[in-house]
């Protein structure tokens, strides 16, 4: 869905609106997501003000509650901003000074009441759904962040790598296997200042830290028949061309493999591919030059995953610092990630070996209960979806336990959204039919509900999904 001219001008407008309110200010409070989009936004957002020499602070929210529009309501600085968050629930925010920078659904409500008024009022909402784009794939929190910073001042356009990271976090990616849109734009910055290098690659994850017969075993999304969970036909696949798997007794990784020797490993790991795989497989992936090798940090999906275990398991600050430049902190880090790995690994095999993928008509489920965190239950969900254990052509809805009611997030493969589905609208209407809350994207949203509506949750979201993709 190309931008007209009319709605570029107008996002324009707003972000030169929004950057003259950041710069009049003193103080800022910085809220932003606990994701890999929302750290790299949040980033992006405390490095623009600290530029400016506007007193700041940073904090983490894993989803926008009714204390955490409370807060932001209340707070004394000058201004809020919001990052990667706060779309969903606009018309609750009632504060005079907010900048949100966001690519979640808006709030049908606040759209609705929107006067011409608004426009003179301190609220600036800044998303790609208001000016006719795609939020699940043209631009990311980080993006739309990093518009608001390079329009403060050009010289910001050195954070651009960190966009590129946050809307690879956030599968932006994944629909075309390369960033299209304001992310192409975006990334042309982070190309030209010499900080992103594009390069036509296999898309697994793992280039840069995975050893080179896990990268292919591992290889998920999509599968590789003989290679995908197949350690002995993965060695044998090397062998067959030649390609030496360690060097000097330690493996290898994919990015230590010639030009010559990745070509000829991906001629055939695409000829081995289902042929309707084979773009899903291949494509451009971005590499981090500048970054310090065998950290993960060199390519923008393992740094974004470095993000996203950091921030789901309680410690958003150091993916924070991280995206700061600050190198000490990938200590912690590595130990978040080895967390973020067992925990995904044991979630995986709790849910298959206990059977609890269940299937309905229009939906298939399962309630992780209290053996999956609910800050990851999303990425298992879409793991599962994308796991040859499930049916690809109908959504996923998880479940697990949450402080404050049930957390629920809900997936789709991109084909059902051309068919009408809109699982943000799902979550939204679904979860405040039994008393909750949601909101989200077209193809990951998710939810808060009493935990003793499950069932009833399940039955209208089954209903509206019906309705949305017949
Ligand atoms: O938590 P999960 O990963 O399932 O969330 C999927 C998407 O839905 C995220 O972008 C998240 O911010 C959004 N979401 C939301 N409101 C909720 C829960 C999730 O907007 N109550
Ligand atoms: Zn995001």
């Amino acid at each position: 869905m190309p931008a007209s001219a009319g709605n570029l001008d107008r996002m324009r407008r707003d972000l030169a609106s929004a950057a003259r309110a950041l710069k009049d200010a003193d103080s800022v409070r910085i809220v932003t997501h606990i994701d890999a989009d929302g750290i790299s936004a949040g980033a992006i957002a405390d490095m623009t003000a600290e530029r400016l020499g506007i007193e700041r602070t940073v904090c983490f929210e894993k989803k926008i509650t009714e204390e955490v529009v409370k807060e932001v309501n209340g707070r004394r600085e000058d201004l809020v901003w919001i990052c990667d968050l706060g779309s969903g629930y606009l018309s609750e925010f009632d504060r005079d000074s907010l900048i949100i920078t966001d690519h979640h659904v808006p709030d049908p409500r606040w759209m609705k009441s929107q006067t011409v008024l608004d426009s003179f009022s301190g609220m600036h909402h800044l998303n790609p759904h208001t000016y006719g784009m795609d939020g699940t794939t043209e631009v990311c929190g980080a993006g739309m962040t990093y518009l608001l910073s390079k329009e403060c001042d050009p010289s910001n356009s050195d954070m651009a790598y960190l966009a590129v990271v946050g809307a690879v976090g956030d599968f932006q990616d994944s629909a075309a296997s390369a960033l299209v849109g304001l992310n192409r734009t975006i990334l042309q910055d982070a190309v030209a200042n010499g900080d992103v290098v594009v390069e036509e690659d296999l898309r697994f994850f793992g280039r840069e830290t995975r050893p080179l017969n896990q990268y292919l075993q591992f290889s998920s999304d999509p599968r590789i028949p003989g290679l995908s969970e197949n350690a002995q036909g993965c060695l044998e696949f090397l062998d067959s061309l030649g390609i030496r798997g360690k060097s000097n007794g330690r493996w290898r990784v994919w990015n230590d493999l010639s030009r010559d020797e990745k070509d000829r490993a991906i001629e055939r790991i695409l000829d081995m591919a289902d042929p309707s795989d084979r773009q899903r497989a291949h494509g451009e992936m971005y590499l981090l030059p500048n970054m310090p090798r065998g950290t993960g940090l060199r390519d923008a999906k393992e740094f974004a995953t470095i993000l996203n275990s950091s921030g789901r398991y309680d410690d958003a600050d150091t993916g924070l610092r991280i995206c700061r430049g600050d190198m000490t902190a990938l200590q912690d880090a590595d130990r978040n990630r080895a967390e973020h790995r067992r925990h995904i690994s044991s979630a995986m095999s709790y849910i298959k070996d206990n059977h609890l993928l269940r299937q309905r008509r229009f939906i298939q489920w399962f309630d992780a209960g209290s053996e999956v965190k609910e800050t990851v239950v999303g990425i298992v969900a879409g793991m599962v979806l994308s796991s040859g254990e499930c049916v690809r052509n109908i959504p996923i809805i998880a479940f697990a336990d949450s402080d404050d009611g049930v957390k629920v997030s809900a997936r789709a493969d991109r084909s059902l959204v051309d068919k009408g589905l809109d699982l943000s609208s799902v979550m939204k209407t679904a979860a405040e039919l039994v008393g909750g809350y949601g909101g989200g994207h077209t193809v990951a949203a998710g939810a808060t509900i009493p935990p003793d509506k499950k069932e009833e949750f399940l039955d209208i979201v089954e209903d509206i999904v019906s309705s949305q993709v017949d």
